[in-house]
């Protein structure tokens, strides 16, 4: 495609490692040529006419123009499809950039000041390198321990913000082998600007040889975390994993389906909604079962062992 040609010749621009980068590029590239040619034909337009309509003599009367319909309607009509045109371009590579895609493969990622952990499913962590394998969808679902941080990889032309007290998430399919930056773009304290990271992208069969060489004899896997949770914080009392309802809802099947609450709205469960759930059981509470009947644990888990206990009630499908 012509667009993204031009993209690739502009040199100041970092790596494209992913599609998205090259869209994102493409975009750009379109915005800034046609804001030279914009600004070409107006101050170009504006010189000439200056210089061709000048005052020849003493006596020159100015023209009376009032207005040219067909003109202004060209003016105004022309940009508008312009716009409308990057807006709906913008759009669609939003889209694409916000929706991982179907099976993709998950790590948690923990900012903290000032350094980034990474949660393999295995159990497996590591900080500031996190390393995955080419192309391969990779989904970030992301917490923070303390303040605002900023996942930022300007390779993969990606960025979100990692909040406090939520889940964000950002995905990624990296078409190169590499190593990338990624940096903190959120003054998050002190040492913000030290807060790096580095993506190593490598083959796949190189990254399930370091899976497997990385594995410690006896490591729990996030979920088995999460099912030692379940039985040490009592949440086997009330919450089955079989689908039988003893106090509250079962986790079978729970992750993606849609409940409806005691107040009639309607609601899929995510990363997000089980969290507000095991914090603040009494936000929103599924129909049909005692509203207050379950204690908050607020301040009793860690970010760390709150997402091991999710993993665990995703895994009970
Ligand atoms: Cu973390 Cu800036």
């Amino acid at each position: 495609m012509f667009w993204s040609t031009v993209a690739r010749a502009q040199s100041f621009m970092p790596t494209q490692a992913t599609e998205i980068a090259k869209h994102v590029d493409s975009l750009y590239a379109f915005l800034l040529i046609s804001s030279f040619i914009a600004c070409a034909i107006l101050i170009g337009g504006m010189i000439y006419f200056v210089y061709r309509y000048r005052r020849q003599t003493d006596h020159d009367k100015t023209a009376y123009i009032t207005h040219n319909t067909f003109l202004e309607f060209l003016w105004s009509f022309i940009p508008l499809v312009i716009f409308l045109a990057v807006f709906a371009w913008g759009w669609i590579i939003f889209h694409e950039m916000r929706t991982p895609p179907e099976g993709a493969r998950e790590i948690n990622v923990h900012a903290k000041q000032w350094s980034w952990e990474f949660e393999y499913k295995s159990g497996l962590k590591t900080y500031n390198e996190l390393i995955v394998p080419v192309n391969t969808p990779i989904k970030l679902i992301m917490s923070s321990e303390d303040v605002l941080h900023s996942f930022y990889v300007p390779s993969f032309r990606i960025k979100q913000d990692v909040v406090p007290g939520r889940y964000t998430q950002l995905w990624f399919n990296s078409e190169k082998l590499g190593d990338f930056h990624v940096f903190c773009a959120e003054y998050c304290g002190l040492s913000h600007s030290n807060m790096l990271a580095k993506i190593k992208v490598v083959p796949k069969d190189e990254y399930e040889k370091w899976l497997t060489e990385s594995y410690e004899e006896g490591e729990l896997t996030i979920a088995q975390k999460g099912a030692k949770l379940y039985k040490a914080k009592a949440c086997v009392g009330c919450h089955s994993t079989d689908g039988k309802v003893v106090i509250g809802p079962t986790f079978k099947g729970a992750m993606g389906s849609e409940k409806e609450m005691d107040d009639g709205s309607k609601v899929v469960v995510d990363e997000n909604y089980l969290r507000e759930s095991i914090l603040q059981p009494t936000a929103k509470t599924v129909k049909g079962f005692p509203k207050g009947a379950m204690p908050s644990f607020q301040g009793q888990l860690s970010e760390e062992e709150l997402s091991a206990l999710i993993e665990f009630i995703k895994e009970q499908k």
